[in-house]
């Protein structure tokens, strides 16, 4: 049997002035009706029985995530996991499997979704799930492979091995958010794909990997019982999946993801992903746009008025606007950091 766990609980930084902290990426519609994260429970709710999805947040945002979860299935609501604080996917996960192991004692299977991408192709997505889920099952760590269309520096890669069956092989290694000449390399080798994030697993092999790799936050979670868990949670450590496990172990496979796949990630995506006028403008919002082309001009409070931008990213909140040109979105990363930094 295998269960579902839905991520809910990043920051989404790049998507700034719209994604915020208390309201990230996942929790906003930004291509339209549904959050990203109401779009990944409805994906996942067509794979998975209700009572084997479990959505995993922080407690800042449980309060939102509930009404978000509950208006696509109140079924959901109890399955509702909070962490005091967020440390990342890795403590996040250990939260969730948990949970499962304890409707699953003999053990069983858990897939991880992070809720931050687009898939469109849910029928693939099954299928390849289903290829995930007797990998897993034979003992594998299996993450789902996506074909890199450019070399990306945000995103995890994993070398392929040994072809173990149609579109699934072994793991040669798996490298976390490398450099760009790194990234570049290995685009051009052809020899590996994306991690998309998405992750099937057993949950004993799960528990293991986490006794041997990551002792500090084994030794947390075995203690957990005598100390109430919100006074410990600050003390481990901010770790993810990627990090803490997928580059320690030897046992990783990657199943070919044959659907469409996109991380939401940066301004640059919306633009890309969104709908163009006859100029290359994508516009959402109350805007004026005169003599524009290839920008990204939205408008989420008051009026936005532009003039003569080429290649501009603008978006405009009720109390804050970013410009950008199209080349730098990544660095939008940095102003976050700045606002951080004044606290
Ligand atoms: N509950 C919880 N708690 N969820 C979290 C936390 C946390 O502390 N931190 C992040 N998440 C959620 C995010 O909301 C997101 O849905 C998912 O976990 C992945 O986290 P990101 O922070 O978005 O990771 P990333 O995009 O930098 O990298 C991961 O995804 C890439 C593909 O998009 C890695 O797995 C990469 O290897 C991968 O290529
Ligand atoms: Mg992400």
């Amino acid at each position: 049997q295998c269960h579902a766990v839905i991520l809910a609980g990043g920051s989404g930084t790049r998507l700034w002035p719209l994604s915020r902290n208390m309201l990230p990426k996942q929790l906003l519609a930004l291509d339209g009706e549904d959050t990203l994260l109401q779009q990944t429970v409805k994906r996942v709710l067509g794979a998975f029985d209700p009572e084997c999805v479990w959505v995993v947040t922080n407690e800042e945002h449980v309060f939102e995530v509930r009404n978000q979860v509950q208006s696509v299935d109140k079924r959901l609501l109890d399955q509702v996991i909070s962490e005091p604080l967020a440390r990342n996917t890795l403590p996040a996960t250990l939260l969730a499997v948990e949970q499962i192991s304890k409707r699953l004692p003999e053990g069983g299977l858990t897939a991880v979704f992070p809720s931050d991408h687009l898939i469109r192709d849910e029928v693939t997505l099954r299928r390849n799930l289903q290829k995930a889920g007797e990998t897993a099952a034979k003992g594998y760590f299996v993450t789902m492979g996506v074909e890199a269309s450019q070399p990306e520096t945000g995103y995890g890669y994993v070398s392929l091995g040994r072809e173990l069956d149609v579109g699934v092989y072994e793991c040669a290694g798996f490298i976390e958010k490398p450099d760009y000449s790194m990234a570049k390399r290995y685009h051009r080798d052809g020899g590996h794909l994306w991690n998309s994030g998405i992750f099937v697993f057993g949950c004993k092999d799960f528990l293991k990997a986490v006794a041997v790799h990551q002792p500090e936050l084994w030794a947390w979670w075995l203690a957990r019982e005598d100390a109430p868990m919100i006074d410990n949670y600050g003390r481990i450590a901010d770790i993810s999946i990627d990090y803490g496990i997928a580059e320690r172990i030897d046992n990783i496979a990657v199943v070919r993801a044959e659907f469409d796949w996109e991380d939401l990630g940066s301004w640059e995506a919306m633009y890309r992903l969104g709908k163009r006028d006859k100029d290359g403008n994508v516009i959402q919002g109350d805007v004026m746009a005169v003599d524009c082309r290839n920008s990204l001009l939205i408008s989420r409070g008051g009026r936005l008025a532009a003039v003569g931008l080429q290649n501009m990213i603008m978006v405009q909140t009720r109390d804050a606007t970013l410009a950008c040109p199209m080349p730098h979105v990544q660095r939008v990363r940095e102003i976050v950091d700045m606002l951080r930094a004044e606290g």
